[in-house]
């Protein structure tokens, strides 16, 4: 029941001038973006419990109880290669992938605003 335990709690993204300043805007959004993404995996969603410390997946024996359907170890989510942004941002607000299928416990069926959920995935991309 640990791992359920642990998924409950975590249950728990004109002119020369303007256009300059534009630019700036969008590069500083995008910044401000990724910081409250990494601020939303690393200290609210806690995803590093189970993605592990850099988010490169692990090993999840130790969680494990016999019977449970349950997945044995968590992927890399470090540049989130396996999803496009915009399935990313789906599945972190319905816990739906592509397809309609769900991620097996113990990750838990996440139900992020649109926001929270775009800086979530801008803070995973950002990453290696
Ligand atoms: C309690 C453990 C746990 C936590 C916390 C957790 N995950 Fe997971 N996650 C998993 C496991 C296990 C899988 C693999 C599920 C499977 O293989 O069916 C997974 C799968 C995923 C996938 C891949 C879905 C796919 O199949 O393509 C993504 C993306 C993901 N997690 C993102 C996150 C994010 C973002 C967070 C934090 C907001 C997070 N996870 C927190 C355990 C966890």
């Amino acid at each position: 029941m640990r791992a359920y335990a642990l998924a409950a709690i975590v249950v728990c993204c004109a002119s020369v001038a303007a256009a300059a300043a534009v630019l700036h805007a969008s590069a500083q959004t995008s910044t401000d973006q990724i910081a409250r993404g990494q601020y939303l995996v690393m200290s609210v969603g806690k995803c590093n419990d189970c993605h592990g410390p850099k988010l490169q997946g692990s090993s999840l024996i130790g969680l494990l109880k016999p019977g449970m359907p349950f997945a044995y170890r968590s992927p890399k989510i470090a540049g989130l290669p396996q999803l496009s942004t915009a399935d990313a941002v789906t599945f972190l607000q319905t816990g739906r992938l592509p397809g309609g299928a769900r991620a097996r416990p113990p990750m838990p069926q996440y139900r992020f605003n649109h926001g929270d959920a775009a800086a979530v995935v801008a803070y995973l991309k950002s990453l290696k």
